[in-house]
């Protein structure tokens, strides 16, 4: 129901999704297939947030999921499945074909595709977004009712009153903060390394994913489309983009992604750039009365096993089946559940993440007195059981690929 009147829109819906991402997209289209009333407020436009390149890489549970629900269109026709990566270090190549050891493959999609691919399939059944309308004060959570207060650049005010909050709204979003801070428990880890993370309108050298464990750094590639490849470099956590010239970037690329003799990369324009810092956020539980977090509204995650648009799915897959079992029977079992439900597989991945940031980098501890050559030879062992012991691959294969545990 909307009232409009002149500055302020009024509406009331039974589940209010804040963030049009991975989650609050999954997330809407999943209460709209089961007849459940939403309403998503996105603080961006639909042109930024359809051309938003982070992620790329998707979990077989989670290709499995969106199949599963008829998501997946996209993705099948113009996505790439992946089963083998290879790791350089040393002057070798360790080729790993996790995909065998575990019967699954990953698909390689870019995270902006799969937001048009949502929002065109949510809006096309009738689905509400206001996009341009910052969420700026959650209310009533303790009461029968919340209210989410919008503005939008019209000067206009939006409400929404509803009966659940699904804060999708990111690591940045208002969502968490709108938990008092005395009913939460915020774990985090720095891990004092960045990632340059580029992006180049160029085809990469090898449609693997490559990971370059070299003495100056780590260095990955990481194909997107057959004109994008994304590339990432290790650097210091707070390092300045004006450090790095594009020259600068090929040169160090050439180098680190060298095994035998030169790396034979395509060079061409680099249309994006950006500092990562590695580190890790777990916020527990991920509920509070009315307000219900998913995805990195949540729980952050390096980018370094390719997890956190997977585990923000996965979460909104969990908070779906909570809401629509509460609304079709009144029972809030799931709903009081959900923090425990999600939390296992965030801290599951949160392990496999640190293993693997241990693996492809030499100063990963805190440990002060670094020794770069020791962890280098543990590397070393850690590669050469990936490649020769059938157990240590699995494991590795199981994680990596994301199948469901
Ligand atoms: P988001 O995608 O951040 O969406 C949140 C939405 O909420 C945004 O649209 C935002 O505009 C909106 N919002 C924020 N505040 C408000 C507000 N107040 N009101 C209304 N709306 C608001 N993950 C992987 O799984 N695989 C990868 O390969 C991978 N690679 C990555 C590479 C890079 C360079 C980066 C940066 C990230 C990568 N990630 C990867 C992480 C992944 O992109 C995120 O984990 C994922 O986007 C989380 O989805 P989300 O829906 O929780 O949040
Ligand atoms: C990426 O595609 O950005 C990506 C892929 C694999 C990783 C990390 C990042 O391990």
């Amino acid at each position: 129901m909307m009232n409009s009147r002149s500055l302020l829109k009024h509406i009331s819906t039974q589940a209010a999704i804040v963030g049009a991402g991975p989650a609050g997209l999954v997330l809407a289209l999943l209460l709209q297939k089961e007849g459940i009333d939403c309403v998503v407020v996105e603080r961006q436009s639909r042109a930024y947030v359809e051309s938003r390149a982070r992620a790329g890489l998707i979990e077989h549970q989670i290709v499995e999921l969106l199949r599963k629900h008829g998501f997946s269109e996209g993705m099948d026709l113009n996505g790439v499945p992946h089963t083998t990566c290879e790791f350089r270090h040393g002057g070798r190549r360790y080729m790993i074909p996790y995909g065998d050891h575990v019967h699954a493959s990953h698909f390689v999609y870019p995270q902006q595709f799969i937001v048009q691919d949502l929002l065109q399939l949510f809006i096309s059944r009738g689905g509400i977004v206001f996009f341009s309308h910052p969420a700026v004060k959650i209310e009533g959570l303790e009461s029968d009712r919340a209210v989410i207060t919008c503005t939008s650049s019209e000067n206009s005010v939006l409400k929404v009153e509803c009966d659940f909050i699904a804060g999708c709204d990111g690591f940045q979003g208002l969502c968490r903060s709108s938990i008092p801070s005395t009913d939460t428990k915020i774990f985090s880890k720095q891990y004092g390394i960045g990632w340059l993370a580029i992006l180049a309108e160029v085809p990469s050298s090898t449609k693997k994913l490559v990971y370059a464990l070299h003495k100056s750094g780590f260095a990955g590639q990481m194909p997107r489309t057959s004109q994008i490849t994304r590339y990432y470099l290790e650097c210091p956590p707070n390092d300045q983009l004006s450090n790095w010239s594009d020259d600068r970037i090929w040169s160090e690329l050439g180098k680190r992604l060298a095994v035998d003799g030169d790396e034979n990369l395509i060079q061409g324009p680099i249309v994006e750039k950006r500092v990562l810092n590695m580190r890790s956020v777990v916020m527990e539980p991920m509920q509070y009365k009315r307000l219900f977090l998913a995805g990195d509204a949540a729980h952050i995650i390096t980018p370094v096993g390719a997890k956190g648009m997977n585990l923000a799915i996965s979460d909104a897959d969990v908070l779906a089946n909570a809401l629509i079992h509460y609304f079709r029977s009144g029972d809030e079992v799931l709903l009081r559940e959900y923090s425990h439900v999600c939390l296992p597989r965030v801290w599951k991945t949160q392990e496999f993440s640190d293993w693997m940031i241990r693996l492809i980098h030499s100063n990963a501890d805190s440990d002060q007195n670094k020794d770069k050559d020791f962890s280098d030879r543990l590397r070393q062992v850690r590669l050469e059981r990936l490649q020769q012991t059938d157990t240590y691959a699995k494991l590795f294969a199981e994680s990596y690929v994301g199948l469901k545990q």
